[in-house]
């Protein structure tokens, strides 16, 4: 078989990036909240029209679409040894309450536009190409990270925790599946895919970290992703009467979750380590009136390390805070749940590689260095080889509205994507 020499075509490797753009702004209009944020959550209205428009450029890039029975979503282009394993590139468009428009949205409209250039350059993969949307990165609806990429990577005991998995408004995954038009979503086990389904997936995303942008660099060569956890608390007091209760007689449990919040930060600040981080980004008080002492308090804890170990003995240390002040205030510990406590993944060697050599032959500057925050290549990396590629983004600034990355980074970001998938496609 002839190979075609797809150095060759190098030099005409360019971004369309007015249209890639605009693919941002209109996507980001799809929001429940307003300009400048982004609200996109899981199997809502919005999310299902941006499925929509995610689909039809695709088709409108020549691809064949799948969608699996949560909704994770796949275009394919067949390589002219499409028998072999194919590569995969793609990332996330669900945002999280009042966030940005580039956050995943850039891995995914990023692949389709990678391919796009591809294929105006006449290249033709030898591998089969393919642009993957995943379901749910973010935990906003069902408190589940990377919901489809964990679910791709074969995670039965997630398949079996959605079974019983209600949202904030008590609405069961289930139900939320089928109303966004995922009717087959009892049979989870149809999602997984075997080790071996991929030869490579690579991410493209945003760095949402300063380190690019400060030390004016192209790319992020991703060598690692940092390990997350999350865990869910509850408390329990007694309540009551904001005037007439005396203060000996109180177990607040408002006071609880405040306490906790504070040993979080003193147990992550402890471990010595800057790689350590640990955040209280939701704290509910009930029934949440200015003269009534909470009853039940509700904290969701966010922490990470790039060391696994000391990222677990951080969790065990919350954990007896959570037991010790539940003792002192009277306070019941009604709930300690760990939500998920993963590992970290390293990226592949090969990936990295063809990752430096597409950036040393798009002169392109780069570095490598680690992901702080996950990704669906977390997940992917059980399956399959992985790799990510970072483009600077406005002062490291994510998770809200004033995420901003230049689209002249997200075009280098897309060219390297590009020959990168290129290469190992043809490997
Ligand atoms: C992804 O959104 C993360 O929280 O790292
Ligand atoms: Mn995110
Ligand atoms: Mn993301
Ligand atoms: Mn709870």
């Amino acid at each position: 078989i002839h190979e075609p020499d797809f150095q060759d075509s190098l030099s005409s490797l360019s971004v369309e990036t007015e249209s890639l753009q605009r693919q941002i702004d209109e996507l980001a209009t799809l929001s429940d909240t307003p300009a400048p944020s982004v609200t996109r959550v899981l199997y809502t209205e919005k999310d299902v029209l941006a499925r929509r428009y995610i689909k039809n450029l695709m088709s409108l890039s020549g691809l064949s679409v799948k969608e699996d029975a949560v909704g994770n979503i796949f275009g394919r282009w067949d390589g002219y040894e499409s028998e072999l394993a194919p590569v995969s590139s793609g990332s996330h468009i669900d945002a999280i309450p009042y966030s940005g428009k580039y956050d995943g949205v850039v891995g995914v409209l990023g692949a389709i536009e990678a391919i796009n250039v591809l294929k105006r350059s006449g290249f033709k993969p030898k591998r089969s190409l393919e642009v993957i949307m995943f379901t749910s990165e973010e935990p906003t609806r069902f408190g589940i990270s990377c919901l489809g990429s964990r679910l791709l990577a074969g995670s039965e005991e997630l398949a079996q925790l959605l079974k019983k998995t209600v949202d904030g408004q008590n609405i069961s995954f289930s139900n939320a599946a089928r109303l966004a038009g995922y009717e087959d979503n009892e049979a989870l086990s149809s999602v997984f895919l075997k080790k071996g389904s991929y030869s490579a997936f690579i991410e493209l995303h945003i760095e949402q970290g300063p380190i690019l942008e400060e030390e004016a660099t192209s790319i992020g060569v991703v060598t690692a992703i940092a390990a997350p956890a999350s865990i869910k608390v509850d408390f329990e007091g007694n309540g009551g009467h904001a005037g007439a209760a005396l203060m000996p007689t109180r177990n607040d449990a408002g006071l609880a979750a405040a306490e906790l919040a504070l040993a979080v930060e003193k147990h992550v600040l402890d471990s010595g380590s800057i790689d350590t981080v640990g955040t209280v980004g939701i704290l509910e008080l009930h029934p949440g009136a200015i003269n009534s002492i909470p009853s039940k308090s509700h904290l969701e804890i966010d922490t990470r390390d790039i060391d696994e170990k000391r990222r677990n003995e951080v969790i065990e240390k919350i954990k007896e805070s959570a037991l010790s002040i539940s003792k002192k205030r009277g306070v019941k510990l009604s709930e300690f749940k760990i939500v998920n406590q993963d590992p970290p993944a390293l990226s592949d060697d090969e990936i990295i590689k063809a990752t430096e050599s597409s950036c040393k032959e798009l002169n392109l500057s780069y570095k490598k260095m680690i992901s702080r925050a996950y990704h669906d290549s977390l997940f992917m990396a059980r399956i399959s080889p992985m790799g990510m590629i970072f483009i600077p983004c406005y002062k490291g600034y994510s998770h809200k509205p004033e995420e901003f990355s230049a689209i002249e980074d997200i075009g280098n970001g897309v060219r390297v994507l590009a020959l990168t998938l290129a290469k190992l496609s043809m490997s």
